[in-house]
């Protein structure tokens, strides 16, 4: 299972590259802006020291909703750094501008997926990667982590080659869910990351074991 982390922060971005266990960063336009990061030319540098901050795949997100301005949009991402994705939301002209990119050759991420269909659909257009998300469901009493059922249940039966991406993590069980349902990627704050580490036995155990070394080598 790929983790990439769900921010546009750079310290936290750090933070998990150091960590080792990093595999992409996913970013959408709410969180460049918690950044403060504003206008065209300082988003499109940001990601660039993201994409020099990581190894692995960058999801930047289109503004545009028609066809022609998400190509052109996508397309100025791609040509930003190789490590980039075209993050693009799922209505019908993102999954016509998915297709014109997987065509292409240029990776996707399609983005705002709430239901089976919807991804399956993505899938049809060749996407990469797949976002739905599953705490917004949650948020709504509906259960995120049976969507992710569904989609693997789908693509597995047509050997579909997209990549679901859980998104919208919020904690980390979420993580363990996503991973004993066979989701490929998860993104997710740090935190829902360093969760993955805590148990008080392994806090206690390693206390008593430098504890018994100490008293063993006054
Ligand atoms: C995914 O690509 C989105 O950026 C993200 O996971 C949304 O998460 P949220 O529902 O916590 O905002």
């Amino acid at each position: 299972m790929k983790f990439f982390i769900d921010t546009a922060n750079l310290n936290d971005i750090a933070e998990a590259q150091a960590l080792g266990v990093l595999d992409g960063v996913t970013t959408n336009p709410s969180l460049m802006a918690k950044e403060g990061i504003t206008g065209a030319e300082n988003i499109l540098a940001h990601y660039k020291k993201i994409c020099d901050l990581v190894e692995g795949d960058v999801s930047a997100e289109v503004i545009s909703t028609d066809f022609e301005g998400m190509v052109k949009e996508g397309e100025a991402l791609a040509a930003l750094h190789p490590q980039i994705v075209v993050k693009l939301p799922v209505i019908a002209d993102g999954i016509k501008a998915c297709k014109y990119f997987s065509d292409k050759g240029i990776r996707t991420n399609v983005t705002l997926v709430f239901s089976a269909g919807q991804a399956l659909l993505a899938a049809k257009a060749g996407a990469t990667y797949v976002s739905p998300f599953i705490g917004r469901l949650d948020d709504i009493s509906t259960d995120g982590l049976n969507l992710i059922s569904e989609i693997r249940l789908i693509y597995d039966n047509y050997g579909f080659q997209t990549q679901i991406l859980a998104a919208s993590v919020r904690h980390t069980m979420h993580v363990i869910d996503c991973a004993k349902l066979g989701s490929d990627v998860m993104t997710g704050p740090l935190s829902a990351i360093k969760g993955l580490l805590k148990h008080p036995l392994t806090d206690s155990g390693l206390a008593q074991f430098l504890l018994d070394y100490q008293k063993g080598n006054k």
